[in-house]
């Protein structure tokens, strides 16, 4: 046996079963996954490129991993480095992020990238603790950077970390009270030579089969020690506290239509809710204030007729505005706002519930757009 076979075999030997368990699960059913780089490249010596290892994991906070695909891949298309997205008109990054949500994360993304392009020269840090400086990087984000591109043995826990952790030592206390036993939990089983496979098989491994709902536990790598299993319910795991009721919001949505079928818009302000996305001209509605919800509500006098109800829920309220449409609008769009035709539509930086009045009052609107664009 030469030495490196020899260390390889001692490395092995450190492992927590539970982690050998999961590491060799990983190899054979991994996701391949756009951003991430296989065991079998990471063993040829293919190393993760820190840049799209940040940037999927931005994306994926809040996001799920089909959503984010086809965003990830525009993104790189676009700003294939840092670099790159150091130098972009922030206004392409919110276009390009419009629809994927909690848009602070492309304000802050845009930030971190300056940051990094232009104090770091171009170089992320490695340390955890040096990640959680930089704009829009927590303890969560910094420690999967940290572990998934440069192998430092760092705790990854997110959602579906939580679930399998407290589903393996069946933990009652209920969240968000359980995150320091389960961070104590997974830092205890955490192997020193493959902490990114670790965090990502964790990941596979609630997403695949340790979902939130109806487990598939016969399939599973670590049902043998698994506690939950033992009792006889996984699905009891993890323990929550009781969620309050979010508040309903209520306002009211303009949708005005010039001659040649181009909708009006405005820019949101760059800060708070959806700061810096367009918007159809709407009444308040906003964390603090409801807004009219009929057309006393309207920014110009006009033939408005109602088009519909769309709600949406937010994280600290859910909302849910009257639609209204005016169509044959002659007038030159008022300071701050303009004019969108139908084929740019798809373009704009136009966040979901957005999307969503259009679509009320103009059925197809978004997608008719989408096809144009793609056969452009
Ligand atoms: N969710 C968050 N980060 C992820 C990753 N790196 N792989 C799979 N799912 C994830």
């Amino acid at each position: 046996m030469d030495l490196a076979q020899h260390s390889s075999n001692q490395r092995k030997l450190q492992r927590h079963p539970i982690a050998a368990a999961l590491l060799d699960w990983y190899d054979a059913h991994h996701r391949e996954l756009p951003w991430r780089v296989s065991p079998r490249a990471l063993r040829a010596g293919v190393r993760p490129d820190p840049y799209r290892v940040w940037l999927s994991e931005i994306m994926l906070q809040q996001t799920t991993v089909e959503a984010v695909k086809s965003y990830f891949a525009r993104f790189v298309e676009k700003w294939p480095t840092v670099d790159a997205l150091a130098h972009s008109d922030p206004d392409d990054v919110m276009k390009a992020w419009a629809g994927l949500g909690y848009y602070s994360r492309a304000r802050n993304l845009k930030k971190c990238a300056e940051k990094i392009a232009f104090e770091f020269g171009g170089a992320f840090p490695s340390k955890a603790s040096d990640l959680e400086k930089l704009p829009g990087i927590g303890p969560y984000t910094a420690a999967a950077i940290a572990a998934i591109a440069f192998g430092r043995p760092a705790p990854v826990v997110d959602g579906n970390v939580e679930r399998v952790a407290t589903r393996l030592e069946a933990v009652s206390t209920p969240l968000p009270q359980a995150k320091a036993q389960i961070r104590a939990l997974v830092e205890a089983i955490l192997p020193p030579d493959r902490p990114g496979d670790f965090a990502q098989a964790m990941m596979d491994l609630g997403a695949r089969i340790c979902s939130p709902k109806r487990p598939k536990c016969i399939l599973c790598p670590v049902r043998e020690p698994c506690r939950a299993i033992r009792i006889g319910d996984p699905e009891l795991y993890p323990v929550k506290a009781p969620k309050p009721e979010k508040p309903l919001r209520r306002g009211a949505a303009f949708v005005a239509i010039n001659g040649e079928g181009a909708v009006l818009l405005r820019k949101r302000a760059e800060t708070g809710l959806l700061g810096g996305m367009a918007e159809v001209p709407t009444t308040q509605w906003d964390s603090r204030r409801d807004g009219h919800t009929g057309i006393e509500g309207a920014p110009f006098p006009a033939e408005w007729r109602h088009a519909g109800r769309i709600s949406h829920v937010f994280t600290h309220f859910a909302l849910e505005l009257e639609v209204f449409r005016a169509d044959e609008i002659a007038a030159e769009a008022p300071a701050g706002h303009w004019w969108s035709p139908s084929a740019e539509i798809n373009g704009e930086a136009l966040p979901t519930v957005m999307k969503k009045a259009l679509e009320a009052a103009i059925p197809g609107a978004t997608r008719r757009s989408a096809k144009r664009q793609e056969a452009k």
